[in-house]
């Protein structure tokens, strides 16, 4: 059978990582979560203390790093230099940070080739922003998952708590709204669904149904 790569684009909140996980499960293949590495490029440049807007750094920050998606017992996990990181790129520290490096052109295209290559060898599924229009145009299945704003805040809310963060609902829904602008309208590979993806609208649905809806459309293509 065909190994396909799949993209699935889309805002904060919407679903697109549980979607992504279980798709990837379902069919064998492997999970990038995009987004990671760009926290995790965040996470570099705050240990290294270097600025985000000192271009040579973040070029010499990125040049040290490398990075793995592994398959654990807790599903696909980072790890960036052979150390698991992905306790530690979950905060708002590293979700605003990551936001202003990604709108950073050296750190898009040092991550456009980190992603190129992870794709290779085909039966991966892509989560992020950019993957249908920008890093694999080319992508056979190409799907762009959105919600309401407000039902977006309370499921992301609901997972920080989970992970006993400290948050209120008013700081998450702001945070994302933010994000939302910045993504969005940034000049570099903005947050938009390519012009050929099948959008899926979450806000009333369950995981379970946009797993089906999104299996319906991989069909046809494997
Ligand atoms: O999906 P996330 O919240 O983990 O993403 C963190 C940041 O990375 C987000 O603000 C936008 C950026 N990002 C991006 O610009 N392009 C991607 N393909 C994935 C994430």
């Amino acid at each position: 059978m065909k190994r396909l790569l799949i993209t699935i684009d889309g805002p904060g909140g919407a679903g697109k990582t549980t979607v992504s996980r279980k798709v990837a499960q379902r069919l064998g293949y492997t999970y990038v979560d995009t987004g990671a590495l760009y926290r995790a490029v965040a996470l570099a440049v705050l240990r290294g203390r270097c600025s985000a807007e000192d271009d040579d750094k973040l070029v010499e920050v990125c040049k040290c790093l490398a990075f793995e998606f592994k398959d654990t017992a807790r599903g696909f996990v980072l790890f960036m230099n052979g150390v698991d990181i992905s306790g530690e790129i979950r905060t708002q520290q590293i979700t605003m940070l990551a936001s202003a490096l990604s709108a950073r052109p050296v750190v898009r295209q040092y991550l456009l080739d980190v992603q190129r290559r992870m794709a290779k060898d085909g039966g991966v599924v892509f989560e992020g922003r950019d993957m249908g229009t920008v890093v694999f145009p080319e992508a056979d299945v190409k799907l762009f998952l959105y919600a309401d704003h407000d039902a977006r805040a309370l499921r992301r809310y609901k997972e920080l708590v989970a992970n006993d963060q400290m948050v209120s609902l008013e700081e998450v829904s702001e945070t994302i709204k933010r994000r939302d602008y910045d993504d969005s309208n940034r000049v570099l590979a903005p947050l938009k669904p390519a012009r050929d993806a099948i959008r899926i609208d979450s806000t009333f649905l369950g995981i379970e149904e946009v797993v089906d809806l999104v299996f319906r459309h991989i069909g046809d293509s494997l």
